[in-house]
């Protein structure tokens, strides 16, 4: 496991952009799992700015991504499709058909997870996969206590998280309560792993991923069995580690 601080979260995007660009010169035609959420707005933003400049092509680059409300369509704005277009995939080169993320408007749960499993595999599996934290250490939609060995499948949606998610919609009755994730077997079985982190709010849970016990409580902390892992957080992520001693001069990096 490879531990890149930076200072804050520009210079975490940043750092981040350079792995997954380095991904994409080394194989143009990789398989690059991508996640939502706000951590990955900035490395989305860096990667189009470096496309931008013509020192990046997607042409080739094939896209799995983590995960989608079960119930909204991809062209409703709070789906996890209209995000990657919004934020990533309307920016750059990469071909609509490269681009897959499960199918929320799919009512056949186990026919939809066998269908994104077999694309997983057929694509002869995930590169490079990035991944944000959650925290309370969920990766995906794995929340604590969901079993390690489990692929693709449907999640039933917290009340916390049914809640918070309320604000974005018109009513309670249109908030999802289910979404689709790829499990933490789909996740472990890519070759590479990116997770990036930033702010105070993700310094427990990025210490109990990486120090504490492997245990599905904190379901980051299987990344620790896994041989190609890079972390990238800022200061504020690593506040705890930090504190507690646990970042020795090997893992530092400037
Ligand atoms: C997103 C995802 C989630 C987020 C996590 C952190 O596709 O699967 O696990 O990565 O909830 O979210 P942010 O980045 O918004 O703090």
């Amino acid at each position: 496991m490879r531990i890149y601080q930076a200072k804050n979260y520009q210079e975490m995007s940043r750092k981040a952009a350079n792995i997954i660009s380095a991904q994409i010169i080394m194989k143009p035609d990789a398989v690059l799992g991508l996640a939502t959420g706000s951590t990955p707005l900035g490395v989305y933003r860096q990667l189009i700015d470096w496309y931008n400049k013509g020192d990046l092509d997607f042409s080739e680059i094939r896209s799995v991504n983590l995960d989608e409300y079960k119930g909204l369509a991809a062209d409703n704005d709070q789906s996890y499709a209209y995000f990657m277009q919004a934020n990533l995939f309307s920016q750059v080169n990469i071909r609509p058909e490269n681009i897959y993320i499960p199918n929320g408007m799919e009512e056949d749960i186990p026919l939809e997870c066998s269908r994104y499993n077999s694309i997983i595999r057929s694509l002869g599996g995930i590169d490079l996969q990035l991944l944000g934290i959650g925290n309370n250490g969920h990766i995906g939609f794995n929340e604590p206590g969901e079993a390690f060995e489990l692929e693709t499948h449907c999640v039933k949606l917290t009340e916390n998280t049914i809640q918070a998610n309320a604000r974005f919609f018109d009513s309670m009755d249109d908030v999802p309560r289910y979404a689709y994730s790829t499990g933490i077997k789909n996740i472990m079985q890519a070759r590479g792993i990116l997770l990036a982190a930033s702010g105070e709010a993700k310094a427990e849970a990025l210490y109990k991923a990486l120090y504490g016990p492997i245990s599905p409580a904190v379901p980051a902390s299987i990344l620790q069995l896994h041989n190609n892992v890079y972390i990238v957080a800022d200061e504020a992520a690593l506040s705890l580690i930090r504190e507690k001693g646990c970042l020795d001069a090997e893992e530092e990096r400037p």
